[in-house]
């Protein structure tokens, strides 16, 4: 029986994960608690906390039961959807249901913070933009729509430090999740005492830092009862869910790249120092592993445009499941004999930073079928990610191959869209899923069994897996990308005048 194995939780967005590894990287045991997402109004979407840690005494208990000892667990590491706000009061308690990152009601906001700013400042203090998914608009969106609720803020943190508080009672978060508040220097890897004050934010209710892999605190008795832990057992910082999805697939130096292909698509690239885009349209983020930076694009609809356009064609009475309706297109041309599709359901992140922009099938004609149409949602998740992965060129990310992760990763036919479309050959490594395997390696770091997030990878990790590009596709793919970017500049208008969030 292994001695030392180590715990790692991904609060995610759809659940929760967990994943337990011995010291040499064996998996021993998983968890999974399902959540669900609430749409109070169109463009809101909320979880509440107090749902998260059911889900974590679920997920955490289901994997430890499956241990000879919980005693064998060292160390815990955190990993989260990044960016989503928990608002605490005095008595710490949760004051309103977290705004999450994919929420966008927040667009007059980030209109205030620019005019407040200005693009330039914002990018010497934080090297990111104003957008919709970042943290401090959705406090901003707090002041000014529900003061009475905003008066009573004592802390604000993030998904995955409020399960740390549950578990420990410590008050904390760490530089990757902190990147994506917007209060944030990412070059300096502090808090940005400038930004509190240009926005009129009191900046003792941000949460103290420690490394990602520092010891937060320690599981207390009651926490230890509830999840089936060693009381005592120490929790380390974590991460960013992208940033320990990047660690947990060893994605941590300059050269290499991730692809997730989950709810949300992004693309990671590390770099030794911050690199920032002087158009910001690409994210500056601290990396879990220290003195570490990456470059970030993010997609928000990726899983979730395929999961949107499965619904929709699954109201008829021969719902397919997902792998008939993809495979179904493996034989197909590339480009969709001339349909193309843009994600943007929700808004797009990158590139275009537009909350207003909208889903669009372009170019149907009357041959086309429901193939042609999942084929061209697939693509056009592609070409999307590919988008981000052209504009990190030029900042320094030159990978020859990326590692993919992500429900979409897992299906042989996307991943050679994917592969085809960005001309890249795409890698799955294990032993496990990325985000929780990332935390659980940053546990092991901070108790000492590696001195770093890359040794713990050189041990724990494999590639399993690669998916070539074709190159005989590659020139239907340019010509189908091409028209892929023309849609959205033909576009851009439109959405701005008929779409309100
Ligand atoms: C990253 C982002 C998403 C969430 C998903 O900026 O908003 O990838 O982290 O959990």
């Amino acid at each position: 029986m292994p001695t030392n194995a180590y715990l790692g939780i991904d609060i995610g967005t759809s659940s929760v994960k967990t994943v337990i590894v011995s010291g040499d990287g064996e998996v021993l045991a998983t968890g999974d608690s399902p959540g669900s997402v609430s749409i109070p109004a169109p463009g809101w979407s909320e979880q509440n906390p107090e749902d998260w840690w059911q889900s974590t005494i679920t997920a955490v208990s289901a994997a430890v039961s499956q241990l000879e000892s919980p005693n064998q667990i060292k160390a815990i590491g955190l990993s989260g959807q990044m960016h989503s706000l928990v608002a605490l009061d005095a008595a710490q308690q949760v004051i309103r249901p977290a705004i999450l990152w994919n929420d966008v009601r927040t667009s007059e906001q980030c209109e205030y913070i620019y005019d407040t700013v200005g693009a330039e400042r914002l990018q010497e203090m934080c090297g990111n933009p104003a957008l919709e998914g970042f943290t401090v608009t959705k406090l901003l969106w707090m002041r000014e729509h529900e003061p009475e609720n905003f008066a009573r803020v004592k802390t604000i943190m993030l998904a995955k430090d409020y399960i740390r508080l549950k578990m420990t009672g410590e008050i904390a978060t760490e530089p990757s999740d902190a990147s994506g508040t917007l209060l944030f220097d990412v070059r300096r890897r502090g808090w940005s005492s400038e930004m509190c004050s240009l926005l009129g934010i009191d900046p003792w209710i941000l949460p103290p830092l420690i490394e990602s892999s520092g010891i937060a605190g320690t599981v207390t008795a009651e926490a230890a009862s509830q999840l089936s832990l060693p009381a005592g057992t120490p929790v380390v910082g974590g991460g960013a869910d992208n940033a320990c999805a990047a660690s947990g697939s060893g994605v941590v130096a300059p050269g290499t790249m991730l692809i997730t292909v989950g709810t949300s698509g992004a693309v990671v690239a590390p770099t030794v120092e911050a690199s920032v885009d002087p158009n910001m349209r690409i994210h500056a983020m601290a990396h879990a592993e220290r003195d570490t930076w990456y470059l970030m694009g993010v997609v928000l609809s990726a899983g979730a445009a395929l999961a949107w356009w499965r619904g929709a064609v699954a109201d008829g009475s021969d719902t397919p499941n997902f792998d008939d309706l993809v495979n179904a297109t493996a034989g197909m041309a590339p480009g969709s004999d001339g349909l193309t599709f843009l994600p943007y359901l929700t808004g797009e992140r990158t590139p275009h930073a537009d909350a207003a922009a909208r889903g669009v099938f372009a170019g149907l004609n009357a041959a086309h079928t429901r193939g042609h149409m999942t084929r061209a949602v697939l693509e056009g998740v592609a070409f999307a990610i590919k988008d981000s992965v052209q504009l990190m060129r030029p900042l320094g990310a030159v990978p020859d191959s990326a590692v993919i992760v992500g429900g979409g990763a897992r299906s042989a036919t996307w991943r050679q869209v994917l592969a085809d479309a960005l001309g890249l050959p795409l890698k799955t490594v294990g032993p496990a899923e990325g985000a929780p395997l990332g935390a659980a390696m940053l546990a092991a770091v901070g108790v000492g069994a590696f001195s770093s997030v890359a040794e713990a990878g050189s041990r724990w990790l494999s590639t399993e897996g690669q998916t070539d590009p074709n190159p005989a596709t590659a020139d239907a793919y340019e010509s189908a990308y091409q028209r892929y970017t023309s849609l959205y500049p033909a576009l851009e208008e439109w959405f701005a005048s008929t779409m309100s969030n």
